[in-house]
């Protein structure tokens, strides 16, 4: 096919990167016309795959000059639509996969975006060192489209999320100028946060193309149990007990619907089949110290009418239990052909209304919507598997469940993006006015609103 960009932007294009790196190629461009789970897809006409910041730089600034559209992506997990492009230059990331420094003293490295989450622990794992936020895809998700999402994963409870750990960052602008923000530094009261104005803003303020990372050390003891309830109020009161007295790594909740999901998929009975099944994970640096907080869990458990808590007897047992979880949100979407993949947060007293409510929609729209989450910090994530006879249905159901979220006080999306599929939401949760400020800031950083064109706001003419 050939590309609607002018074949003078393509020769250019290819002298900055290289023949090799450069695609037009209708097979390659389909290939990056979709991410994780969304019923969307958009093409875009290039594909470029550069190498370093001063590449990007020159990318910019001829797409810039030329107002073309430039979507970076890593690598295309996303569940919001983020990293796909209607048309204009895809940047796939995946060749920048650099730890450009590893300092086990300052506990600091330093990477390029598409360095694989596991592929850094694996390496600061030898000094005993850790990037703790456990995506459940940290096997594949790159570290730029982690800070491009301000993600989060199964550790959030007492680690945090990914902008908890970024220290500093190289970005390059629409313009084409690269700009360093933030030092190899744990604290800094100067001037504006620029580093946190980018992270989490899904590659529409520029493109980062260096990250300092705050590393912490990895806990020596760990222990991962599986806890069933027969019922929600009686699990949620264990978690907030439990919270008020320590703060377990993570932990998780998955519904009656993903269990029988999970069976279903393994042909065992893997996991109970209750009404809340509940993951419970610790980390501690003594023996005793781990003893200390299972028992703490256990009678907390027991008191608040726990049926049943294992804690694995080893690693196997362990990666059983997380890998039970960490299919949850693939199990229950197979009986369908699309599905919605949402990642609402609500203050953590009301996780048990949320859960409730979205129950009640499910049971008013006859949809199989399960629930599976970070129960914890109050972040849910509901999956409506549906066919496309279903989809309208589906749609108002998850806007139903979003307007009920930010009535109890939440935000639409704790650690996904915006993307495309959220943007519907943004003036509803953020108010005129802060949503005003967020376009300003959206148009003195890229004037030509080339930047991932189509995420997180509507376009507006400039
Ligand atoms: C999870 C991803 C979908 O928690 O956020 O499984
Ligand atoms: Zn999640």
């Amino acid at each position: 096919m050939v590309s609607p960009l002018e074949s003078i932007i393509i020769e250019k294009l290819t002298e900055i990167v290289g023949g090799q790196y450069i695609s037009t190629d209708d097979a390659d461009l389909v290939s990056y016309s979709s991410d994780f789970m969304i019923d969307v897809f958009l093409k875009p006409d290039v594909v470029i795959l550069p190498e370093n910041a001063s590449q990007i730089a020159e990318i910019l600034k001829l797409a810039n000059e030329n107002n073309i559209g430039v979507t970076p992506r890593g690598a295309g997990t996303a569940t919001h639509g983020g990293s796909i492009a209607q048309g204009g230059i895809l940047l796939d990331l995946k060749r920048m996969n650099k730890i450009i420094e590893f300092d086990p003293v300052s506990m600091i490295a330093v990477v390029e975006p598409g360095v694989v989450y596991e592929d850094l622990n694996r390496v600061t794992g030898k000094a005993g060192l850790w990037f703790p936020i456990e995506p459940p895809s940290g096997a594949v998700c790159t570290i730029g489209g982690m800070v491009g999402n301000n993600a989060s994963g199964l550790m959030a409870l007492k680690y945090g999320t990914t902008k908890d750990h970024i220290l500093a960052l190289e970005v390059v602008l629409a313009n084409g100028s690269i700009i360093k923000t933030g030092k190899s530094v744990l604290k800094s009261s100067s001037g504006y946060d620029l580093v946190h104005l980018f992270v989490g803003s899904e590659g529409t303020l520029g493109v980062i193309t260096e990250i300092t990372i705050r590393l912490i050390p990895r806990p020596m003891q760990i222990s991962t149990a599986f806890a069933n309830f027969q019922s929600l109020t009686d699990a949620m009161d264990a978690i907030y007990e439990i919270r008020r007295v320590l703060t377990p790594a993570g932990i998780e909740l998955i519904d009656l619907q993903t269990q029988r999901a999970i069976n279903e998929m393994e042909k065992e009975q893997l996991v109970p089949e209750v009404e809340a099944l509940v993951i419970f994970e610790i980390h501690e640096f003594s023996a005793e110290g781990l003893e200390a907080q299972k028992k703490l869990i256990e009678w907390v458990a027991q008191k608040n009418n726990c049926n049943e808590l294992n804690w694995a007897k080893n690693d196997v047992e362990r990666e059983k239990i997380w890998n039970a979880r960490k299919a949850a949100t693939v199990v229950s979407v197979r009986s369908r052909t699309s599905t919605i993949l949402g990642d609402l947060i609500v203050p953590i007293k009301h996780v048990p209304a949320i859960i409730r409510y979205i129950q009640e929609v499910a049971k008013e729209t006859n949809l199989l919507i399960s629930i599976v989450g970070h129960a914890a910090d109050g972040n849910i994530h509901y999956l409506i598997p549906f066919n496309k006879n279903e989809s309208k249905k589906a749609f108002a159901a998850a806007d139903e469940i979003v307007y009920k979220t930010l009535e109890l006080g939440g935000s639409v999306t704790a650690e996904h993006g915006i993307g495309i599929e959220k943007i519907k939401y943004m003036e509803l949760e953020h108010g005129k006015h802060a949503l005003n400020i967020m376009k300003a800031i959206k148009r003195i950083l890229d004037p030509g609103n080339i930047l991932n064109p189509g995420k997180i706001f509507p376009t507006e003419k400039q």
